[in-house]
C-alpha cells in the first residue's frame, strides 16, 4: 500500500482489495454513511463490511446515478437520510463511487452541521486521479459545478483492482486526466499509454497522477496561480463539452490536442504528434467532431481563465514543463484548427 499526503490533511492509500484502514482513527466515531451510485455499489457494499468491522452503526444511501447525485433535491434526500439515521458531528461520510459521488458526497459532508469527517472511495479512474483529489466539492444548479465549497477528505482510499475491472470507456475517460497529468509534471504516464493504450500499467499510471495534483494542490490550495496549470487543455475542452455534447475526457483530449498546437507556435513545443500518439492509444479522439466553431469560441471567451488582456492559457514548453500565458485570438484560432475547427 501506498501511501501520499496532502499537506496534513488528508491521507491517500494506493492498493488492491480496498487497502486498510479504510477509516482514519477517530474514537468519537459511532455512526458512518456510505453514500454511492449504481455503478459503483459492489464497492460500497464491501466498504460497508469494512467500516462495520470496526463496531460502528453502518448505513447505506444511494444516490442517483451520474449528474443527477450532483443535484439539490437529491442532496436534500441525502440530507433527511443523515437525519433519520442520527448522523453527528463526530461521525463520518464515505463517498464511494466516481466523481459525481465524491463531488456531492462531499458537498453533504462539508455542509451536514457544518462539517463532518468525510472519507472518499473513488471508484472510477477519473475520480482516482482527479475529482477525489483536493478537496473541491460540488453540485450542480443552473450551471454546472455552481454551488460548492472546499472540504478536503481525511482520507482517500483507492482500490487499483476496482479500477483495473473498469469498462475501456470508464478507462478512457480517465484516460485523457492521467496523460494531461503526465504532459504537466511525469512523462512516464504519456509513455505508458504511447506503448501499451488502455492496458497501460495501473501500478504505474494512478500513483504518479494522483501524485501530480497532489503536488499542485498542496501549493496552491484555493487556486490562486499554480493550480491553475492542471486546466491544461481544459479552455478548448469545456467549450467541445458543452458546444458538441461530448463527455468531459473525449473534450479534454481534443483540448490537449489543441494546447499543443498553441504550444508549438508560441513556446516551441515538438512533441504534438507524441501528445496525439498517447491520446489516440488510450481510445480518444484528437480531432473535433463537427460543430460549429463560433459556439466553440463563445464558449472559450466566457471561460473564467478570460482576463482583461485576452485568453490565459496552459501551454508546454516541453512534456513536463508547462507555463502559462496570455494568448491571443489569432493564437487560440491556431489550436482549433490544429484539431479540425
Ligand atoms: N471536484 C473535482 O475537482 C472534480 C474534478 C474532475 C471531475 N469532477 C466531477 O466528476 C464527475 C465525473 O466523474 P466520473 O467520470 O467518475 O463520473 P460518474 O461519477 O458519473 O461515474 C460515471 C459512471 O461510472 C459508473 N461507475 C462508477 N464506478 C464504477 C465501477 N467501479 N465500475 C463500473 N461502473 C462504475 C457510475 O455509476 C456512472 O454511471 C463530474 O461531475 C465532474 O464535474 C470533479
Amino acid at each position: 500500500v501506498e501511501s501520499i499526503l496532502i499537506d496534513s490533511e488528508s491521507e491517500i492509500l494506493i492498493g488492491r482489495d480496498l487497502p486498510d484502514p479504510l477509516l482514519p482513527p477517530n474514537p468519537d466515531r459511532r455512526r458512518v454513511v456510505v453514500i454511492t451510485q449504481p455503478g459503483a455499489r459492489v464497492v460500497a457494499e464491501r466498504a460497508m463490511q469494512a467500516a462495520a468491522s470496526t463496531g460502528v452503526e453502518v448505513s447505506l444511501l444511494l444516490m442517483p446515478d451520474r449528474e443527477a447525485a450532483k443535484s439539490l433535491t437529491a442532496v436534500e434526500r441525502a440530507y433527511h437520510h443523515l437525519a433519520d439515521f442520527g448522523l453527528g458531528r463526530h461521525d463520518t461520510v464515505m463517498a464511494v463511487g466516481g466523481g459525481a459521488v465524491t463531488d456531492s458526497g462531499g458537498f453533504i459532508a462539508a455542509t451536514w452541521m457544518r462539517g463532518v469527517e468525510l472519507v472518499h472511495v473513488p471508484t472510477t479512474l477519473l475520480a482516482a486521479i482527479d475529482a477525489a483529489i483536493g478537496g473541491k466539492t460540488a453540485v450542480n444548479l443552473a450551471g454546472k459545478n455552481l454551488v460548492g465549497v472546499f472540504w478536503h477528505p481525511r482520507r482517500i482510499v483507492i482500490d487499483l483492482d476496482v479500477i483495473a475491472s473498469l469498462p475501456d470507456e470508464l478507462k478512457s475517460e480517465g484516460a485523457a486526466e492521467a496523460i494531461k497529468a503526465g504532459l504537466l509534471a511525469a512523462p512516464e504516464i504519456v509513455e505508458a499509454y504511447l506503448e501499451r493504450g488502455l492496458a497501460a500499467d495501473l501500478e504505474l499510471v494512478v500513483p504518479a497522477a494522483v501524485r501530480v495534483k497532489a503536488d499542485v494542490v498542496s501549493r496552491d490550495f484555493r487556486e490562486a496561480g499554480e493550480r491553475a496549470l492542471l486546466n491544461l487543455g481544459h479552455t478548448v475542452g469545456h467549450g467541445l463539452e458543452f458546444a458538441a455534447g461530448i463527455s468531459h475526457g473525449r473534450a479534454v483530449a481534443i483540448g490537449l490536442v489543441a494546447a499543443a498546437a498553441v504550444s508549438e507556435r508560441l513556446c516551441d513545443f515538438g512533441e504534438t504528434t507524441t501528445v496525439i500518439g498517447a491520446l489516440e492509444a488510450a481510445g480518444l479522439p484528437t480531432r473535433a467532431p463537427r460543430v460549429d466553431r463560433r459556439s466553440v469560441l463563445t464558449l472559450v471567451a466566457r471561460d473564467k481563465k478570460r482576463t482583461a488582456e485576452g485568453i490565459r492559457m496552459v501551454l508546454l514548453e516541453g512534456i513536463g514543463r508547462p507555463v502559462l500565458r496570455q494568448v491571443t485570438d489569432e493564437d487560440l484560432a491556431a489550436g482549433l484548427v490544429a484539431v479540425g475547427l
